[in-house]
């Protein structure tokens, strides 16, 4: 179950397991070690609070080693001002260059993007990637082919199709796919804690850590449009029926901005009081 287990030698009988713990299942034990009992077991939410709030090193959970974690101090972490400017700097690309980007960085990512949060802990995202720029052309020529074919049914009336089945095949594609070599959908199952949110803060996170990474991406809305059009598309991607989704284009991109934008009026910010 959780495999929770202390290192008599390095406990300190700090207690911090026992007060940071979400569950409120863990307890000094009669020999002053912190220990959960076998009835409580099933209440961890597997979230590694414990393990990561413990100053020595002493607790262990899920059999993880606490050595095997990245050490965390306050010059590890990106300050303020850096972050600042990284969100401010962050834009959406719709510009990339016909390349693959290297799979052990797109590796790099989805490992990293394992430590969004989730609601509950609930963890059950899926993460289906196109990380391969041919398998994206295939996968946009069958895209278009099925709106193209829907727009030619008497039954389609959707506003997309009668916008775009005048144009030109390539201009569909550049409207939907933007040059992007490659593509991240999130999905998670309906019943799930939190699942929408799970899935847009996972793509969040995602665009954080590829555009600080030297990639492009774009949050792609036209995937859940036109997968709504043409629903036999989703199979394709992974994506089950009774699941949550969303989707990011990404990929090495093609052009660079100058500045930040000036967005600071572009939420109303009011304080509650009481
Ligand atoms: C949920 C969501 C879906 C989006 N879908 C698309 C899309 O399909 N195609 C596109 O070109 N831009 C899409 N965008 C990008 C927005 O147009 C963009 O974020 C907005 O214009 C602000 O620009 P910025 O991201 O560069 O700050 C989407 C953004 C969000 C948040």
């Amino acid at each position: 179950m959780c495999e929770f287990s202390v290192n008599a030698s390095l406990c300190t009988r700090c207690g911090l397991c026992v007060s940071d713990c979400v569950s409120n299942i863990i307890e000094m034990g009669v020999n002053g070690l912190p220990s959960i009992s076998p009835e409580k077991k099933g209440f961890c939410l597997k979230c590694q609070h414990c393990l990561t709030v413990c100053p020595t090193g002493a607790v262990s959970v899920l059999g993880k080693n606490p050595a095997d974690s990245q050490p965390i101090s306050g010059v590890s972490m990106p300050s303020f001002e850096q972050m600042d400017h990284f969100v401010r700097g962050r834009r959406s690309v719709r510009h990339y260059k016909d390349e693959n980007v290297d799979p052990a960085l797109i590796d790099s990512l989805l490992n990293a993007l394992a430590h969004a949060p989730t609601g509950c802990n609930a963890q059950e995202l899926t993460f289906n990637v196109i990380d391969d720029k041919d398998v994206m052309h295939r996968f946009s020529d069958q895209l278009v082919t099925a709106l193209l074919k829907a727009a030619a049914s008497d039954e389609s009336e959707h506003p997309f199709l009668q916008q775009v089945a005048p144009l030109p095949r390539e201009a569909i594609v550049n409207i939907v796919f933007r040059s992007a070599p490659h593509a991240l959908i999130v999905s998670a199952p309906q019943d799930a804690p939190c699942a929408r949110e799970d899935v847009a803060l996972s793509l969040a996170y995602f665009e954080l850590l590829a555009q600080s990474a030297g990639l492009g991406t774009l949050w792609w809305g036209f995937l859940r449009l036109t997968s709504g059009i043409v629903p036999e598309v989703k199979p394709i991607l992974g994506i089950p029926d009774d699941h949550e989704y969303y989707a990011i284009l990404f990929g090495l991109p093609k052009i660079e901005f100058a500045r930040t934008a000036q967005k600071e009026d572009a939420a109303k910010v009011r304080r509650v009081t009481l």
